[in-house]
């Protein structure tokens, strides 16, 4: 039977290394992109989703997410005492948009590690998993879809997205076979971060993975993998390899817009494409854009 899905967990405790200094005393999660911070256009995708329950799965410098997600009474009361109703709308929205959960990770043991804590908050039913430094662009659909592949076929879901052979060694990369559906494709093995020659395809993983709780189970046993670090994507391994456990792992093939706002590159192109298409932004950012372009060689 096909189970209703409410709970996203979204693991925001690396340590966010590619960005230091900026993430010396901040989560890479909260760094702004134009006005909003990462994590808050994860979880206003996770709520358009339907999914109601948020676990935010935090480390070190934990205190800047959950002030975003909570009352500011000092804030909010000057605001109102300014008349600036506007901005009080936008603070306000951040507090109420979801019924937000923190649970620490304790050590960075890696993202499956971080995945593995949610179990007792999860239960026993599918579940959400959103990176919270991976945007996906709200215009385009993605973890709808995949939830709505969880529950016909009742397996293991992930995104994949197809990327250059040359940058295969930042991914986890999946071997596929085609299915009926056009966007769907079943995935027979999965590698973390594989060089170019040893990688079995360009189908890459993205941060949005729709799990059976049978998942934990495997997590609890797989042991550390690339990094020292405990990977989810080796346990999705052992569930592509074993389709009698849980259903298998198909990925839903996503052809839209992400950004990966975990790197500076792709932060400040998240930034510059999401600002020129804002109506507040976008006619003034975009002349200047062009100048500022063909002055480059
Ligand atoms: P990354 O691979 O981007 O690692 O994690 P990182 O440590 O955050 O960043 P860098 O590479 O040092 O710059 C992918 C996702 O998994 C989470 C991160 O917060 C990010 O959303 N994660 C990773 C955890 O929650 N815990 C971990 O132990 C590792």
């Amino acid at each position: 039977m096909a189970f209703h899905i409410t709970k996203a967990v979204i693991p925001a405790a690396g340590l966010g290394t590619r960005f230091l200094p900026a993430t010396k005393a901040m989560p890479k999660e909260m760094l702004p992109v134009v006005d909003k911070p990462a994590i808050q256009y994860v979880v206003e995708e996770a709520v358009a989703a339907g999914l109601t329950d948020v676990l935010m799965i935090t480390g070190r410098n934990k205190t800047a997410l959950e002030n975003h997600f909570d009352r500011i009474g000092e804030l909010e009361a000057t605001l109102l005492q300014k008349g600036d109703i506007e901005r009080l709308r936008k603070v306000n929205y951040s507090t109420d948009l979801a019924e937000v959960h923190y649970l620490r990770q304790g050590d960075p043991l890696g993202l499956g590690h971080a995945v593995l804590r949610a179990k007792m908050h999860v239960g026993d039913e599918p579940f959400a998993v959103l990176l919270g430094d991976d945007i996906i662009d709200e215009r385009d659909v993605l973890l709808s879809r995949m939830i709505e592949e969880q529950a016909s076929r009742n397996a293991t879901i992930v995104a994949l997205l197809e990327v250059d052979p040359k940058l295969t060694h930042l991914y986890g990369i999946a071997t596929v076979e085609a299915t009926d559906d056009d966007d769907v494709v079943r995935i027979t093995g999965l590698v973390e971060k594989p060089s170019t020659e040893e990688a079995p395809s360009n189908y890459a993983i993205i941060g949005r993975y729709v799990l059976r709780p049978e998942i934990f189970d495997i997590l609890e046993h797989t042991p550390p993998g690339k990094g020292g670090e405990i990977q989810l994507t080796d346990a999705l391994q052992t569930l592509a390899a074993n389709p009698d456990i849980a259903g298998g792992v198909y990925g839903v093939v996503f052809r839209g817009r992400r950004y990966d706002t975990g790197d500076r590159l792709d932060y400040i192109k998240a930034i510059v494409q999401l600002a020129v298409d804002r109506d507040d932004l976008g006619p003034d950012l975009r002349p200047w854009l062009k100048t500022f372009a063909e002055g480059l060689d």
